[in-house]
């Protein structure tokens, strides 16, 4: 033991202020062991629950999840249908302590899309918590980046057109602004379960200089441990933003 090098501690001052997650694999965990898919999303939903707590705990202020993209639609009904409800009952259980902790939702996505039942959970979340300052909890929900880009295009389109906008005015900053992201800093770490080594979709504009971590282990899987390795290793990562 005398000898052993001392783990490595993540650096409370150069912690990443936002990180978002793509929560993927809980239908192959739940394959694995023989099992439905809505095991596995289960499954995720405790790691979500343990990583939000454990972000919370460690100082970052935003956390973003990819929870349902425009393409999940493509699933089977049932599998909808177990996706809404598991969201419902994530809000039920979890809302109380989010909100005595001082966390504000917001939800990246339309959820003008989602069934009548989830849709009012969701905005009684969004409203509970809505003047909360400690933390910024993200959920992507019916959210795709590219549908969120054509959203931004045709708002920016609208107030030329009416003159309330120049085209001259249009700048990164002002388009960032019409995203669901507005506001907030863009990811400094994307952390994405399961082997897939792709986006999927999601935050394509904001994550233009973000750091990635792909897991090989699914969602399920996924724990405190390893969000802290995650965090270590993106402190040791040198960002150049395109200098030297
Ligand atoms: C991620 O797990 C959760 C959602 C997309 C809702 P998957 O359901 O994509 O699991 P795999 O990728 O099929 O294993
Ligand atoms: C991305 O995972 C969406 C979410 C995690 C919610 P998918 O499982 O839908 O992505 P693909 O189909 O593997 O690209
Ligand atoms: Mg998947």
């Amino acid at each position: 033991m005398l000898f052993n090098k001392r783990p490595q501690e993540i650096d409370l001052n150069n912690l990443p202020e936002h990180i978002a997650f793509i929560m993927d694999g809980n239908g192959r965990w739940a394959k694995k062991r023989g099992m439905p898919r809505l095991v596995g999303h289960n499954a995720g939903t405790e790691t979500l629950k343990r990583i939000v707590k454990e972000s919370k705990k460690l100082g970052i202020k935003y956390i973003t999840f990819y929870a349902f993209s425009t393409e999940n639609w493509k699933r089977p009904t049932d599998e909808v249908n177990g996706l809404m409800n598991i969201l419902v009952k994530y809000i039920q259980s979890e809302i109380n302590e989010i909100h005595s902790n001082e966390i504000k939702i917001n939800i990246l996505g339309d959820i003008n899309r989602l069934p009548e039942y989830a849709r009012q959970q969701v905005e009684y979340a969004l409203d509970l918590t809505k003047d909360n300052q400690s933390m910024q909890f993200n959920i992507a929900l019916n959210y795709g980046s590219r549908d969120e880009i054509v959203m931004a295009i045709k708002k920016i389109a609208e107030n030329c057109v009416s003159g309330a906008l120049e085209i001259d005015e249009i700048d990164e900053e002002m388009v960032s602004s019409y995203l669901y992201t507005a506001g907030m800093p863009d990811p400094d770490l994307l952390i994405r379960t399961s082997g897939e080594f792709r986006l999927s979709n999601f935050l394509l504009w904001q994550v233009a200089y973000t750091e990635f971590k792909f897991e090989t282990i699914y969602w399920p899987d996924f724990n405190e441990a390893a969000l802290k390795r995650s965090i270590i290793e993106y402190q040791n990562r040198n960002r150049r933003y395109g200098a030297i």
